[in-house]
This record gives C-alpha cells, sequence and structure tokens, in this order.
C-alpha cells in the first residue's frame, strides 16, 4: 500500500492572488491527502493530523495577515512541518513577513520552504494609485509606472506555473 502525504494548504487572500497561488500549490500536490481550504475554515486542533501544511497570506503593511500566527498560537500541537508562501506587490516590504509566524512556530516544527511570488495590488483603487504616483519626482514616476506595469495581472500563468512546480519540488524532497 502507497503511503500518502497528508497535506493542508490553508491561506488568508484578501484580494484573491494568494488564492490563486494556493490553488496552484493544490495542483501540484495532486497524488497525495491533500486539502485546500481559506485559513477561516481550519480547526486549529486538527494542524497536528497533517504531515505538511503550506501556509500562505498577502503581504499587507510588510506582514502576513494576523489569522496565520492566531492560527498556529491556537494549535496545541503543530505538524511536523511548513511551508510558507506569500504574494507580495513591493520589490522589499515583504521579506520579513513571516517573523511573527514564525516566532509563534519557535522550534515546534520545521519551515522547510518558502515561496514568493508577486501580486498585482488590486486593493488600491486606480485613482488613488495614479494620484500616489503624480506626488512623485519624474524620475521616482517612471520607475514607480514601470514597476506597477511590470505587476499588472500578476500572479500571470507563469507565476502559477511556478507554484506547482515548486509544490512538486517540495514534496519530492519529503
Ligand atoms: C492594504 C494593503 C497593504 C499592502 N502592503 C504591502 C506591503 O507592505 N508590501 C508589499 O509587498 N505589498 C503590499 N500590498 C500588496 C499585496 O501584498 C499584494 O497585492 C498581494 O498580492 C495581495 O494578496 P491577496 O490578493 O491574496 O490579498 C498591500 C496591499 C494592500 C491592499
Amino acid at each position: 500500500m502507497v503511503n500518502l502525504l497528508k497535506i493542508l494548504i490553508t491561506y488568508f487572500s484578501q484580494t484573491g492572488n494568494t488564492e490563486k497561488v494556493a490553488k496552484s500549490i493544490y495542483e501540484g500536490c495532486q497524488g497525495e491527502d491533500v486539502e485546500l481550504k481559506p485559513i477561516k475554515e481550519v480547526d486549529p486542533s486538527d494542524l497536528k493530523n497533517y504531515d505538511l501544511v503550506f501556509l500562505g497570506s498577502g503581504i499587507y503593511a510588510s506582514r502576513v495577515n494576523k489569522s496565520l500566527a492566531d492560527l498556529v498560537a491556537a494549535a496545541q500541537d503543530l505538524p511536523p512541518k511548513f511551508v510558507f508562501f506569500n504574494t507580495h506587490a513591493s520589490k522589499e516590504a515583504y521579506q520579513d513577513g513571516f517573523k511573527v509566524v514564525k516566532s509563534k512556530i519557535g522550534q515546534s516544527s520545521q519551515i522547510i520552504d518558502e515561496f514568493d511570488c508577486c501580486g498585482d495590488n488590486i486593493g488600491v483603487p486606480e485613482a488613488i494609485r495614479k494620484s500616489m504616483l503624480d506626488r512623485l519626482p519624474e524620475d521616482k514616476r517612471k520607475e514607480a509606472e514601470a514597476h506597477q506595469q511590470w505587476l499588472k495581472g500578476r500572479p500571470n500563468e507563469e507565476d502559477l506555473q511556478n507554484a506547482r512546480i515548486f509544490a512538486q519540488s517540495v514534496i519530492k524532497k519529503l
């Protein structure tokens, strides 16, 4: 009998970008015993029943949503392994996004990998984006416009394919 890995993919997603990545990770995990759930549907006492939990969020004010740390803190026992994933719009203000979650996990579990993905900032209305750009000096405005253009529509199909490949690579090394 083949022993399937029991995997949970759970996420917080305000505007849908992280949800798209979560679905692609789910697709990459096919063949295992895998579940995909928004974080609000996860019972903390169930976490210990998984071999591996993929935990994801968009980045808001440099951090993942608080529900991730709350979930981990509310669980009496944690799964042996976590993988983190995020979507973010800035070039830098995301790199320490899981700081609080990591401190809650402490030494209890291994964080075996992380996946970062760009996500278009669709939560900020176009008019506000434009007025923010207009306030910048010309060189900075051009740079910011180029960045917004590069972010447009992301995660795109290539990003989602990378998420599937990432999930497969995580499973392979277990
Ligand atoms: C209120 C708000 C704050 C944000 N703050 C950051 C930030 O600090 N750093 C960053 O890289 N992206 C930031 N973003 C962009 C989001 O992280 C990005 O669009 C992400 O893909 C959103 O994920 P979601 O669609 O799953 O909610 C912010 C977006 C919103 C709406």
